[in-house]
């Protein structure tokens, strides 16, 4: 049994976050998301708002569940967004309002967390990445970007603060059915299937799973890791 936790999930009212959310209810612990309505959590959660391009809202989220829960031992950096284009149309406002969503964005939130995970001697961050950080994807000059950023990120967090009982690691999710997914052409769907070796499409509870874990005791050994959840599509990188 592992202890039961504090945990906050950004963009935890749909997608991915939310089945994490979900998935760390099951196991028993304290679970708050964000939104940026303030709404649409799963059931049993405390759902607070926040926008992660504000650190003001991002700091009054974080007093907010501290209020409700005590410190944030747990914090899932999983707010993100896509906006492809290929590089000779992207424009500069394209890039850098991406990296400032997906990866300032977890900058500002592990900001907040680190203060109260000191101060509790325990802390668990978790990134989300992408396969696409470290394999590439044409159109995706901004988000690939943002992505690799994490896993610089989670490896600098590490080195900084790994003797304080703080770990911090990356999910790299590959093809994930949600709608961040469902909104790609088909054509780009059936070419990713027939690049993955499992065949098949990803689920949310299989990323929620694996985010859960690295936040167990159980995982208290690792850090700096990239974790890829994606049927073998990004293998080698
Ligand atoms: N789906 C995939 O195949 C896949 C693969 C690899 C990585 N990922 C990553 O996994 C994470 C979740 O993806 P998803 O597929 O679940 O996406 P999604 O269904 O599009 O949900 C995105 C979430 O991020 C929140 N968000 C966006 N901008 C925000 C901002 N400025 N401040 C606060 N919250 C914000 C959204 O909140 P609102 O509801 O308020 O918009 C929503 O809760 C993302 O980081 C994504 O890059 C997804």
């Amino acid at each position: 049994m592992t202890t039961q936790r504090t945990v906050l999930i950004t963009g935890g009212n749909r997608g991915i976050g939310r089945a994490i959310a979900e998935e760390f209810l099951a196991a028993g612990h304290r679970v708050a998301v964000t939104s940026r309505s303030g709404e649409g959590g799963p059931e049993g959660a405390l759902t607070v708002a926040a926008d992660v391009t504000d650190s003001a809202s991002v700091d009054a989220a974080f007093s907010a569940v501290e209020a409700e829960y005590g410190p944030v031992e747990v914090v899932v950096a999983n707010a993100g967004v896509t906006k492809d284009g290929l590089l000779l149309r992207m424009g500069e406002d394209d890039f850098t309002s991406v990296v400032d969503t997906n990866l300032t964005g977890a900058f500002r939130v592990i900001k907040r967390a680190s203060k109260g995970m000191l101060k509790s001697r325990f802390g668990r961050v978790v990134l989300l990445s992408s396969v696409v950080g470290l394999y590439g994807s044409p159109g995706q000059i901004n988000y690939a970007a943002s992505k690799a950023g994490l896993v610089g990120i989670a490896r600098s967090l590490t080195r900084e603060l790994g003797a304080r009982n703080l770990t911090a690691n990356v999910v790299a999710p590959g093809f994930i059915e949600t709608e961040m997914t469902a909104v790609l052409p088909e054509e780009t769907q059936r070419q990713y299937l027939a690049s993955i070796p499992a065949g098949r499409f990803g689920q949310v509870d299989e990323v929620a799973k694996t985010v859960r874990w690295l936040a167990s005791d159980e995982a208290g050994y690792i850090s700096g890791a990239v974790i890829p959840v994606d049927g073998g599509l990004g293998m080698g990188h």
